[in-house]
Protein backbone atom coordinates (compact mmCIF):
# COMPACT_ATOMS: atom_id res chain seq x y z
CA UNK A 1 0.00 0.00 0.00
CA UNK A 2 1.36 3.22 -1.06
CA UNK A 3 1.32 6.93 1.20
CA UNK A 4 1.48 9.92 -0.47
CA UNK A 5 2.40 12.53 2.21
CA UNK A 6 2.38 16.46 1.20
CA UNK A 7 2.86 19.57 4.05
CA UNK A 8 3.22 23.15 4.06
CA UNK A 9 5.85 25.28 5.74
CA UNK A 10 4.63 24.59 9.40
CA UNK A 11 4.43 20.85 8.69
CA UNK A 12 7.48 20.24 7.35
CA UNK A 13 9.86 20.30 10.71
CA UNK A 14 8.04 16.57 10.94
CA UNK A 15 7.66 14.77 7.63
CA UNK A 16 11.33 13.23 7.50
CA UNK A 17 10.19 11.89 10.76
CA UNK A 18 6.37 10.38 9.84
CA UNK A 19 8.25 9.04 6.57
CA UNK A 20 10.52 7.11 8.30
CA UNK A 21 8.00 5.84 10.60
CA UNK A 22 5.95 5.12 7.35
CA UNK A 23 8.95 3.32 5.42
CA UNK A 24 9.71 1.30 8.57
CA UNK A 25 6.51 -0.30 8.65
CA UNK A 26 7.08 -1.27 5.09
CA UNK A 27 4.79 1.01 3.33
CA UNK A 28 5.70 2.85 0.23
CA UNK A 29 5.65 6.71 0.15
CA UNK A 30 5.63 9.51 -2.42
CA UNK A 31 6.48 12.95 -0.85
CA UNK A 32 4.74 15.79 -2.82
CA UNK A 33 6.18 18.80 -0.88
CA UNK A 34 6.35 21.37 0.17
CA UNK A 35 10.25 20.98 0.42
CA UNK A 36 11.43 24.12 2.13
CA UNK A 37 10.95 26.46 4.85
CA UNK A 38 9.42 29.30 2.08
CA UNK A 39 5.99 30.36 2.84
CA UNK A 40 3.14 28.08 0.81
CA UNK A 41 -0.69 27.75 0.93
CA UNK A 42 -2.08 24.66 2.53
CA UNK A 43 -4.78 24.44 -0.08
CA UNK A 44 -2.25 23.87 -2.97
CA UNK A 45 -0.25 21.35 -1.33
CA UNK A 46 -3.98 19.39 -0.31
CA UNK A 47 -5.45 19.51 -3.76
CA UNK A 48 -2.39 18.01 -5.20
CA UNK A 49 -2.43 14.80 -2.54
CA UNK A 50 -6.29 14.22 -2.68
CA UNK A 51 -5.91 14.27 -6.66
CA UNK A 52 -3.05 11.06 -6.61
CA UNK A 53 -5.08 9.71 -3.94
CA UNK A 54 -8.22 10.10 -6.17
CA UNK A 55 -6.48 8.37 -8.96
CA UNK A 56 -4.58 5.66 -7.18
CA UNK A 57 -7.99 4.28 -4.90
CA UNK A 58 -5.64 1.71 -2.53
CA UNK A 59 -3.01 4.81 -1.85
CA UNK A 60 -3.74 7.05 1.06
CA UNK A 61 -2.88 10.04 2.20
CA UNK A 62 -1.24 12.00 5.07
CA UNK A 63 -1.44 16.34 4.71
CA UNK A 64 0.27 18.22 7.50
CA UNK A 65 0.20 21.95 7.94
CA UNK A 66 -0.03 23.57 11.00
CA UNK A 67 -2.97 22.94 12.87
CA UNK A 68 -4.29 19.96 10.52
CA UNK A 69 -7.45 21.97 9.97
CA UNK A 70 -6.61 23.93 6.72
CA UNK A 71 -5.54 20.51 5.35
CA UNK A 72 -8.65 18.67 6.02
CA UNK A 73 -10.83 21.56 5.03
CA UNK A 74 -9.20 21.34 1.71
CA UNK A 75 -8.96 18.13 1.02
CA UNK A 76 -12.47 17.57 2.74
CA UNK A 77 -13.48 19.90 -0.64
CA UNK A 78 -13.14 17.49 -2.77
CA UNK A 79 -15.85 13.82 -3.83
CA UNK A 80 -14.38 10.93 -2.85
CA UNK A 81 -11.72 11.85 -0.04
CA UNK A 82 -12.35 11.55 3.49
CA UNK A 83 -9.92 13.44 5.43
CA UNK A 84 -9.56 13.14 9.27
CA UNK A 85 -8.29 15.65 11.32
CA UNK A 86 -6.55 13.28 14.39
CA UNK A 87 -5.10 14.51 17.80
CA UNK A 88 -4.75 11.01 19.06
CA UNK A 89 -4.45 7.44 18.56
CA UNK A 90 -8.32 6.79 19.61
CA UNK A 91 -9.65 9.64 16.72
CA UNK A 92 -6.91 7.66 14.49
CA UNK A 93 -8.55 4.28 15.04
CA UNK A 94 -11.98 5.69 14.93
CA UNK A 95 -11.27 7.28 11.61
CA UNK A 96 -10.48 4.50 9.99
CA UNK A 97 -13.01 1.71 11.77
CA UNK A 98 -16.44 4.02 11.67
CA UNK A 99 -15.46 6.63 8.81
CA UNK A 100 -13.12 4.71 6.30
CA UNK A 101 -11.52 8.03 5.93
CA UNK A 102 -8.24 7.82 3.45
CA UNK A 103 -6.31 10.64 4.30
CA UNK A 104 -5.45 11.72 7.66
CA UNK A 105 -4.54 15.24 8.53
CA UNK A 106 -2.94 16.30 12.01
CA UNK A 107 -0.78 19.85 13.02
CA UNK A 108 3.06 19.63 13.65
CA UNK A 109 2.09 22.49 16.38
CA UNK A 110 -0.30 20.44 17.77
CA UNK A 111 1.24 16.71 18.35
CA UNK A 112 4.42 15.81 19.41
CA UNK A 113 6.60 13.20 17.75
CA UNK A 114 5.79 10.23 20.23
CA UNK A 115 1.62 10.93 19.68
CA UNK A 116 2.17 11.12 16.19
CA UNK A 117 4.00 7.48 15.90
CA UNK A 118 0.92 6.94 17.92
CA UNK A 119 -1.41 8.02 15.55
CA UNK A 120 0.51 6.46 12.37
CA UNK A 121 0.25 2.82 14.40
CA UNK A 122 -3.47 3.64 15.32
CA UNK A 123 -4.18 4.60 11.42
CA UNK A 124 -2.29 1.68 9.71
CA UNK A 125 -3.46 -1.43 12.22
CA UNK A 126 -7.38 -0.11 12.06
CA UNK A 127 -9.96 -1.33 9.12
CA UNK A 128 -13.21 -0.13 8.45
CA UNK A 129 -15.28 -1.99 9.99
CA UNK A 130 -17.96 -1.58 7.28
CA UNK A 131 -21.76 -2.51 8.10
CA UNK A 132 -23.65 0.16 9.90
CA UNK A 133 -21.04 2.56 9.27
CA UNK A 134 -20.88 1.72 5.32
CA UNK A 135 -24.66 3.47 4.77
CA UNK A 136 -23.54 6.47 6.92
CA UNK A 137 -19.84 6.70 4.84
CA UNK A 138 -21.93 6.37 1.24
CA UNK A 139 -24.29 9.36 2.83
CA UNK A 140 -21.65 11.49 3.42
CA UNK A 141 -21.48 12.59 -0.27
CA UNK A 142 -24.39 14.71 -1.39
C1 LIG B 1 0.38 28.45 8.51
O1 LIG B 1 0.80 29.49 9.32
C2 LIG B 1 -0.91 27.83 9.09
O2 LIG B 1 -1.96 28.73 9.00
C3 LIG B 1 -1.23 26.54 8.39
O3 LIG B 1 -0.16 25.68 8.46
C4 LIG B 1 -2.41 25.76 8.95
O4 LIG B 1 -2.30 25.59 10.32
C5 LIG B 1 -3.75 26.18 8.50
O5 LIG B 1 -4.76 25.56 8.82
Amino acid sequence: MKFYIATDHAGISIKADVIGMLKSRGFDVEDLGTNSSKRVDYTDFAHKLCQKVLKDKTSQGILICGTGIGMSLAANKHRGIRAALCHDSYTASMAKAHNDANVLCFGERVVGLGVVESIIDAWCNTSFEGGRHALRVEKIEI
